[in-house]
């Protein structure tokens, strides 16, 4: 069964397009939630919608949304991604799920695939951790999973999130209230880079991904006192970023002695920022992931412990605050089977396989039958420049993408 034939230069074409909306005065491809340029993008990414055929606008909640009507009404089907991206990144990270989605629908309209469900693309707004700390906003207000206090987080300005969500053409009065109703969605599939070394190391072309990692975040401040770095002797300073540096290593440490688990300190700033001064404060923002929620427990109780043990070696005082964990996520296994039956078809060697990644098929699947078609990333680079997957393998995880979309509508669909 040959569904359609997505075209690599029209893959190409697009993810180059967005590839030159981004903040030049940034290293990598940076296009950040909350700038000029992710708007700009998702503007372009609603043009590209519309260019297909899709009846496109952008909701409440800043996501991009394209609708193709089915033979039936009353079901949907939902694909996409994100095409925010971190700062210094690369261009392949979320882009390839919502071109490779407006490149599925352009190839079904051309080769006269109608489907009996709707076609829903989605280009989520604000996936990747933003200044906020927050992570998944679109996929989050779609399912109705954001939270008031979300928008009382503040930046490192002060600057709470529902007070510049305007620059995002976003209404915080209505972010809250934009959750869609998903109890028609069959299926949510997202095609996304790998993002790690596992599938090219194994020779595969696509992964199923059968579970999305959890994650716990959390900020701690060091409070000390400010001294002179000359005069103030070694064994009466206060200094909070010696507690802080002795907390980063205890992250390492901690995740390193597990097996599936990793940890990262993503921010560490000091204040004064004084070559001369005792540091009087310093704030750590940092996170731990992995497949079990029994482990992130014991990482976070474990971390908690070792921060206020630097701080009380030190007379420093501590204050740890965590995030919600959010749990690991599993994958619909039904819907698992078709997207295996689907790459096999195609004949395309395949792997199954744990994403290190957030995703907001993470928050989708709390709600909606989910599944993730992962391709091969080269060198399992990723959030650099450097990043890369080849225009075959996006070319391949579309076609992927399009024959499991095809069965799902008219063979299987997921309970
Ligand atoms: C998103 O890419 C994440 O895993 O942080
Ligand atoms: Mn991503
Ligand atoms: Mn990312």
């Amino acid at each position: 069964m040959r569904v359609s034939a997505p075209l690599a230069e029209r893959i190409e074409f697009d993810l180059d397009t967005l590839a030159g909306i981004v903040d030049t005065d940034r290293s990598g491809w940076t296009r950040t939630a909350l700038s000029q340029v992710d708007n700009d993008g998702r503007y372009e990414v609603l043009r590209m919608m519309r260019g297909a055929g899709l009846v496109a606008d952008i909701d409440g909640a800043g996501n991009v949304i394209g609708r193709l009507p089915g033979r039936r009404s009353g079901r949907s089907l939902m694909i996409g991604s994100h095409v925010d991206t971190v700062d210094g990144g690369g261009r392949f990270d979320g882009n390839i799920g919502v071109v490779g989605a407006i490149e599925m629908v352009r190839s079904f309209r051309e080769a006269d695939v109608q489907l009996d469900h709707e076609l829903v693309v989605v280009a989520f707004f604000s996936e990747e951790p933003n200044r906020f700390g927050l992570s998944c906003i679109g996929s989050r207000a779609m399912t109705g999973r954001l939270r008031p206090a979300d928008l009382d987080r503040t930046d490192g300005h002060g600057l709470r999130f529902g007070d510049a969500l305007p620059t995002a053409g976003i209404d915080p009065s209505r972010i809250l209230s934009c959750a869609m109703d998903l109890s028609t969605v069959d299926a949510f599939v997202e095609l996304h880079i790998e993002q790690g070394p596992y599938l090219e190391s194994h020779g595969s072309q696509i992964g199923l991904v059968e579970t999305i990692t959890g994650i716990s975040r959390f900020r701690a401040l060091f409070g000390g006192r400010r001294d002179h770095a000359g005069t103030t002797g070694m064994d009466v300073r206060r200094d909070a970023g010696c507690a802080a540096a002795g907390t980063v290593l205890a992250v390492e440490r901690i995740a390193s002695q597990s097996l599936h688990g990793k940890g990262t300190t993503g921010s560490l700033t000091f204040t004064p920022e004084a070559v001369n001064v005792v540091t009087e404060r310093a704030e750590m923002v940092g996170e731990f992931r992995g497949p079990e929620s029994g482990w992130l427990r014991h990482a976070c109780e474990t971390l908690t412990e070792a921060a206020h043990l630097e701080g009380s070696a030190r007379n420093v005082t501590v204050d740890v605050e965590w995030l919600p964990q959010q749990e690991p996520v599993p994958m619909n296994e039904r819907l698992l089977d078709v997207c295996a039956a689907a790459v096999d078809e195609l004949g395309f060697r395949r792997s199954t396989l744990f994403s290190g990644a957030e995703h907001d098929a993470a928050i989708m699947a709390q709600v909606v039958p989910t599944a993730m078609l992962f391709v091969p990333s080269v060198a399992g680079r990723s959030h650099c420049p450097e990043e890369l997957t080849e225009l075959n393998d996006i070319t391949a995880g579309t076609t992927a993408l399009a024959h499991t979309i095809f069965r799902i509508d008219r063979f299987d669909r997921p309970a």
